[in-house]
């Protein structure tokens, strides 16, 4: 049976539904392809099109652009490592460089057990935590070469893991569907920040400072 089978038209009809105009609906729509097919592939992009009343162009024109689109079957966790500026000077490229070493694979490859996708991230706004790796889009913060090789070992043997600021891992496809706007009932594990993204709110409280007033606000003062 395909993996695009009805039960999966219907949500994508459901996700249309959500919006004024059912073309604002494509990013989610796509990310529930992905979750049913493990990719995005010329038929997923076809449905999509079909039901958006769009061109397959238009539809590949976005799958094509995103790179959380992926046009590849991916893996069963994605693990992406942020090797953009501060996180490569921190020490983002020696744990890439380690992961590529150890799990025999290179950048956006799969490992020969279908467990592990790894890919070069560009910056994931967690530099307060650098370096960051990143597995099916849940922070993993302060790493190091070694942790990371811990980390991916524990994802290809089945084994429980939980980022340190997010959600218990399941997989690459059952996050994809999260992303699609399908709740797996999740989303208030872990904390809603962590102290390092929280340090300057904490040093203005214990200084009494306060943002400007806005234009044509009164001041305290
Ligand atoms: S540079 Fe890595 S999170 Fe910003």
């Amino acid at each position: 049976m395909s993996a695009l089978d009805d039960t999966v038209v219907a949500e994508l009809r459901e996700l249309m539904g959500r919006y004024p105009e059912p073309r604002s609906a494509l990013l989610p729509m796509l990310h529930l392809v992905q979750s049913a097919e493990g990719h995005v592939s010329p038929r997923g992009i076809e449905l999509c099109a079909r039901l958006l009343g769009l061109t397959t162009a238009e539809v590949a024109g976005v799958a094509t652009f995103y790179t959380m689109y992926k046009r590849r079957p991916m893996g069963t966790h994605h693990v992406g490592v942020c090797t953009n500026t501060l996180c490569a000077v921190m020490g983002g490229d020696a744990i890439f460089e380690r992961l590529c070493d150890h799990l025999d694979v290179g950048n956006d490859e799969t490992t020969e057990d279908g467990a592990v996708t790894l890919e070069r991230l560009e910056c994931n706004a967690a530099c307060d935590y650098a370096p960051v790796m990143m597995v099916n889009w849940e922070f993993f913060d302060r790493q190091d070469p070694s942790s990371a090789v811990e980390l991916v070992d524990k994802l290809r043997e089945g084994r429980r893991v939980v980022s340190p600021r997010g959600a218990t891992i399941t997989s690459w496809r059952e996050a994809e569907r999260v992303l699609a706007g399908f709740e797996d009932g999740r989303v208030d594990e872990g904390p809603a920040a962590g102290e390092a993204s929280l340090a300057g709110v904490e040093i203005a409280r214990e200084r009494g400072w306060t943002a400007p007033p806005l234009p044509g606000e009164a001041s305290d003062d």
